[in-house]
């Protein structure tokens, strides 16, 4: 595929968000029901009418919350995104990882308490957004300053959703796979030392649909082993969407890109860091409730890499 061939995330196509476009961006809302239990069940949006002004940016102010006819009260996130891009620009769309992560954290809640989460390749935000509702701090990070500002915009807009009380927990900054160093320039988005503490402590970690070019996997997969050499124990939680084809060469349907995450993942198991560390690999039945509104279809697939020491 070429690099500035245009790509286009169906999440707009298949699901009810509504959506209003904007001067620079689209902006959609998604709807979602967290339980305090922490069980959800799918939404549907249900027969409320549009309701939006825009402020002076031109974005859409929109009402947190909203009662359904039957009585259910629904949350909202307002998600600034482009609808489509060049494959370099596509943390501006919003994809279905991000849509299944969010929900499979609504389910983990009580274990994002206290912690930190860090995203990586965390785009327009929502999963960033969704663990800063539940988690101690939120490092969200990505490569540009185009996109972080539009994950910090989107942070900006919803982590205080379903708290208006709560203090700041997040943060935004510049995380490159393909760079042999941690921190890069990135003007305001550089990685602090406040960053690094929290890069070197946390204990989960989050990515959604960062599985669709092998040098870029490849570089995801090293930066995964990096973060997590160090005790203690740590996970990642790592959504992705099998993109199938077909191919002539192989007269069938494949995932090249799935495949490929797969072979790089296996050699990832069988290599114990110098630290210690052994890296294991668990798929995770797509069995949680579905707390967003999106097409939860058989390719989308969840799983969990995860550290353990000899001592631990
Ligand atoms: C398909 S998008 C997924 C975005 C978001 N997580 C979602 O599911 O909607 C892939 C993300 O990986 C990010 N990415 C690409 N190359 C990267 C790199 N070298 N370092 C860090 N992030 C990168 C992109 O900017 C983009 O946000």
């Amino acid at each position: 595929m070429e690099f500035d061939e245009k790509v286009l995330s169906d999440v707009h196509v298949t699901s009810e968000n509504e959506s209003v476009e904007g001067n620079d961006y689209t902006v959609s809302r998604f709807w979602f029901r967290v339980l305090p239990c922490g069980s959800c069940v799918s939404t549907c949006r249900g027969s409320e009418e549009r309701d939006g002004v825009t402020d002076s940016d031109g974005d859409m102010v929109l009402s947190r919350r909203k009662n359904r006819e039957d009585g259910e009260e629904l949350n909202v996130l307002t998600i600034a995104h482009s609808l489509s891009t060049g494959l370099k620009d596509v943390g501006k769309q919003l994809w279905h990882g991000s849509l299944i992560l969010a929900d499979y954290l609504i389910h983990l809640q009580d274990k994002l308490q206290d912690k930190t989460v860090v995203e990586l390749g965390a785009g327009t935000g929502l999963a960033g957004i969704t663990a800063s509702f539940f988690a101690k701090n939120v490092l969200c990070t990505d490569v540009g300053g185009d996109v972080l500002r539009l994950t910090e915009h989107n942070l900006d807009q919803n982590w205080n959703c379903l708290n208006l009380m709560k203090k700041k927990n997040y943060r935004v900054c510049q995380l490159d796979w393909m760079s042999e160093n941690l921190v890069t320039d990135c003007g305001k988005y550089t990685i602090t030392e406040e960053d690094v503490s929290l890069l070197n402590t946390a204990q989960i970690f989050i990515a959604g649909d960062v599985v669709y070019d092998n040098e870029l996997t490849l570089a995801f997969l090293n930066t995964v082993y990096r973060l997590l050499s160090n005790p203690p124990s740590k996970s990642l939680y790592i959504s992705m969407e099998k993109r199938l084809i077909f191919t002539l060469e192989d007269k069938d349907v494949v995932a090249p890109a799935y495949d490929y995450f797969c072979e790089c993942l296996e050699a990832l198991i069988e290599t114990t860091s110098e630290t210690g560390a052994q890296f294991h690999h668990q798929e995770i039945p797509v069995t949680f409730p579905q707390c967003f509104t999106y097409n939860r279809t058989k390719e989308l697939i969840m799983c969990k890499i995860y550290t353990t020491f000899p001592d631990s």
